[in-house]
């Protein structure tokens, strides 16, 4: 089912560690919770002087750095802000389906501008994030493609497990 492919890869930890419960990011293949007591802050970029961009430049580093060295992308590294939080991380599958459709808590956005969002380096880095992570195993392709088909048949979601 073409849902199953997409819930698959938002709740790798290469996307769910940026989307999760609480309010501190994740990190690793482990999904744990990011060291220094990092937190999400007002508008999602971090507390004051703990802003994500202290540390996440506009790029991964060079390969020579090593690992554990902090990833980037150019258009700002942050996560979602508290009003949409957008959680992934251990989410019943029913419920991150619908969660992603309503508007009320995806922060207003339709079937296009969700499409339009996988665009983003937000989203594009888990295919390329740095030396010493793990990429995203689906091909992006087949991921968009398999959002596609879900879209195009009306985005349904699993039923709930009672
Ligand atoms: C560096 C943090 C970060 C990473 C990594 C990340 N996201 Fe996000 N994501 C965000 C932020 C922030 C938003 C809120 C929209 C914005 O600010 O542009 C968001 C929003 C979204 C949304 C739209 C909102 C909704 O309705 O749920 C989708 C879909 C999404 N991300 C998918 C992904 C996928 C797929 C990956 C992995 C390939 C991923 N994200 C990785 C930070 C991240
Ligand atoms: C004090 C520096 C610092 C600050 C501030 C910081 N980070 Fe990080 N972050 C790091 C380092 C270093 C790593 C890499 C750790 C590793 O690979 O062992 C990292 C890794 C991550 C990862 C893991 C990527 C993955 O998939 O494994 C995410 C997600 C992340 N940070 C999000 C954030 C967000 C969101 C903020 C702001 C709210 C933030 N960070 C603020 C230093 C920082």
């Amino acid at each position: 089912m073409a849902w199953e492919a997409v819930r698959a890869v938002l709740q790798h930890p290469r996307c769910q560690n940026c989307h999760p419960q609480g309010d501190a990011p994740l990190q690793g293949d482990d999904s744990r919770p990011h060291g220094q007591n990092v937190l999400r802050g007002p508008t999602g970029r971090g507390m004051v002087g703990m802003e994500c961009v202290t540390c996440h430049g506009p790029g991964n580093l060079p390969a020579s750095y090593g690992e554990h060295v902090p990833p980037g992308i150019a258009s700002g590294w942050r996560m979602p802000t508290p009003e949409h939080k957008l959680v992934f991380a251990n989410m019943a599958s029913a419920a991150l389906c619908a969660q992603l459709k309503d508007p009320a808590q995806n922060g207003g956005m339709d079937s296009a501008a969700l499409r339009h969002h996988l665009e983003d380096p937000l989203v594009t880095w888990g295919w390329a994030p740095g030396v010493g992570r793990t990429p995203i195993p689906t091909p992006r392709e087949s991921f968009l493609g398999a959002w596609e088909t879900w879209a195009s048949q009306g985005a349904p979601c699993p039923v709930a497990a009672p």
